[in-house]
């Protein structure tokens, strides 16, 4: 890594009045919990169209809450590594966090205030009323044990699905933030998925410089004023 990029990075950062940090799967991985695409990624290993849709949810409710169990489970063990660190001390500072990430190492870090694009693991919410609260253990060994609300519909995990919206104030939060930025600080995403990679270009659109921690490629590096290709919980903590 030519130390001239980090030096680079650190200056625009230096300069911003205003950040916005825009997290994926790559920030936790140095934790231990999985990404979604490339080797050893969760949809390397499982189909999301069986586990991550609403339709997967109505044909299988017992198989997609062992994954989300299983998820939750994995998430719990892990804890958040140098780079939730460095940016939960950046936010608290000049900077906005938005991230696509469900599991919660962001708040564990203590990032004061984090835009949650894709929902989080830690949720339940009801399949058909507007019910959501803080997530009860799991049993998930038959339907009938799976959890309930109280209006009798199953209970789901509270996250994004395939094919569903992103929450309206969470996305429209993210959107002014994007529009509002100096610098933008891309930390392992592969800008897959659409909306939330989309808010990446409206920050540039709208003037901001891009920067972006990845050790792969990614949908941004063509808009970066500067890639840094390595592992956030290195990077990120020489960055702040
Ligand atoms: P991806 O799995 O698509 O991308 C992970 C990115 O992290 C890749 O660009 C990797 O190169 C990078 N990466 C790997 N190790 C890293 C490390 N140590 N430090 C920094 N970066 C590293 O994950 P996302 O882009 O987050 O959707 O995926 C976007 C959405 O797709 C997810 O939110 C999820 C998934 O389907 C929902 O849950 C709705």
């Amino acid at each position: 890594m030519p130390a001239d990029d980090i030096s680079r990075a650190r200056s625009l950062l230096q300069a911003a009045g205003r950040v916005l940090v825009f997290t994926g799967a790559g920030v936790s991985a140095e934790s231990g919990v999985p990404t979604f695409r490339g080797a050893g990624g969760l949809w390397k290993q499982f189909r999301p169209e069986e586990l991550a849709t609403p339709q997967a949810f109505a044909r299988d409710p017992r198989l997609v809450w062992e994954w989300y169990a299983w998820r939750r489970g994995l998430v719990a063990a892990c804890a958040p590594n140098a780079a939730h660190e460095a940016i939960a001390r950046a936010c608290g500072r000049a900077g906005v966090l938005v991230t696509q990430n469900v599991d919660d190492l962001h708040e564990r870090a203590g990032t004061p205030d984090v835009i949650k694009l894709h929902g989080s693991l830690f949720v339940d919410r009801c399949s058909r009323c507007a019910w959501s609260g803080p997530a009860a253990p799991v049993d998930a060994t038959s339907e009938a044990t799976l959890p309930r609300c109280a209006c009798g519909a199953l209970l789901r995990p509270g996250v994004v699905w395939f094919g569903e919206g992103l929450p309206e104030d969470q996305f429209e939060r993210a959107g002014h933030a994007a529009e509002a930025c100096d610098v933008c600080l891309v930390v392992g995403t592969s800008g897959a998925v659409h909306p939330a990679a989309g808010l990446v270009h409206t920050a540039r659109a709208a003037g901001a410089d891009i920067v972006v921690v990845d050790p792969g490629e990614t949908a941004f590096d063509a808009i970066a004023a500067v890639k840094l290709e390595g592992g956030a919980a290195a990077m990120l903590p020489r960055l702040f």
